[in-house]
């Protein structure tokens, strides 16, 4: 996506709509997984959901903090949103950790699917916060 097109509202909004339907519907399958104890597709549905983390959820961001200069241009024309703009890039870096603390443990010899899982609820459940926050922020939120 441009950088254009992240100063507008409904297109960006959209686009973080359909990151989070997208971590969802992995969340559902590997929860189903985890209930029937299918450990070893179960790890694997875990790789995808943390590369989809990695390239949707955190590629994003990066678009945002440097890729489209989309912060920092806001900040340039606003400067009193400094501090609110610090606040999502710290959002930003709640997933990253979260993240990261997933690949440790997958790489794991005994692997904790319960921990996983929490994680990953974690993830959606800040990036959704973080996605409404922005918008209201940095796009003039519900129009
Ligand atoms: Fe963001
Ligand atoms: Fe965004």
């Amino acid at each position: 996506m441009s950088g254009l097109s992240l100063n507008d509202y409904p297109a960006h909004k959209a686009l973080h709509d359909e990151i989070l339907g997208g971590a969802e519907e992995q969340l559902d399958s590997m929860k189903t997984l985890l209930n029937k104890l299918e450990h070893k597709e179960l790890a694997e549905e875990m790789e995808s959901f943390i590369e989809y983390v990695e390239t949707r959820v955190l590629g994003h961001f990066d678009e945002e903090e440097s890729g489209t200069g989309f912060y920092d241009r806001a900040v340039g024309r606003e400067p009193a949103l400094h501090d609110k703009v610090q606040g999502l890039k710290r959002d930003h870096e709640l997933i990253r950790m979260m993240t990261a603390r997933m690949k440790e443990e997958l790489a794991k010899e005994d692997v904790d699917f319960q921990k996983l899982i929490d994680h990953s609820v974690s993830i959606i459940l800040v990036d959704e916060i973080h996605s409404r926050d922005e918008e209201d922020i940095l796009l003039g939120g519900r129009e």
